[in-house]
């Protein structure tokens, strides 16, 4: 089982390895999923293409945003007490995540006031996470 757990480690390792760019082999991925649910509310916020779809993907992202965040991976603006403090950060990352279902069941009931108003409530809770568990920008 260990032997087992040693490989996976060594597995995802290498898969992270395979990312590694400007912030960090993790860090990348998380930039670009975040980024990817961010630009998918700008959208629905500024009346662009299909707000349902755009919730659709936002939605996706965030249930797996989780998993880029995994234990050691540091880098960039991700500060260690997301590590020290995980179940906090869970807690944070689910709220966001409750709130892109919100999202996207205000966009599937095609009310748009509705929708904005879901999409205020979400990014509040980006927010949240952002003070509590993101550093400044590094200078590069
Ligand atoms: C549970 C915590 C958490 C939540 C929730 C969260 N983020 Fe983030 N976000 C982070 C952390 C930590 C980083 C920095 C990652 C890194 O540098 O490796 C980050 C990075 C980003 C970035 C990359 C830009 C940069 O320079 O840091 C964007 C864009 C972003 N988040 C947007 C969002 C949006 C939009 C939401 C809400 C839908 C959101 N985030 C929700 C923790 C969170």
């Amino acid at each position: 089982m260990k032997k087992l757990m040693i490989v996976g480690a060594a597995m995802v390792f290498a898969a992270g390895a395979a990312f590694a760019g400007a912030h960090g082999s993790m860090s990348d991925q998380r930039v670009k999923a975040m980024k990817g649910v961010g630009g998918a509310m700008k959208a629905i916020g500024d009346g662009e293409g299909d707000a349902v779809q755009h919730a659709q993907t936002a939605k996706l992202l965030m249930g797996d945003m989780l998993k880029l965040f995994p234990e050691g991976s540091a880098e960039y603006r991700a500060k260690p007490n997301i590590w020290t403090d995980w179940d906090g950060f869970k807690a944070a990352m689910e709220k966001t995540d409750k709130a892109a279902a919100a999202l996207l069941v205000a966009a599937e009931g095609g009310d748009r006031a509705k929708t904005l108003a879901a999409l205020g409530d979400m990014g509040k809770t980006c927010k949240a996470c952002h003070e509590e568990y993101r550093g400044p920008k590094p200078k590069e």
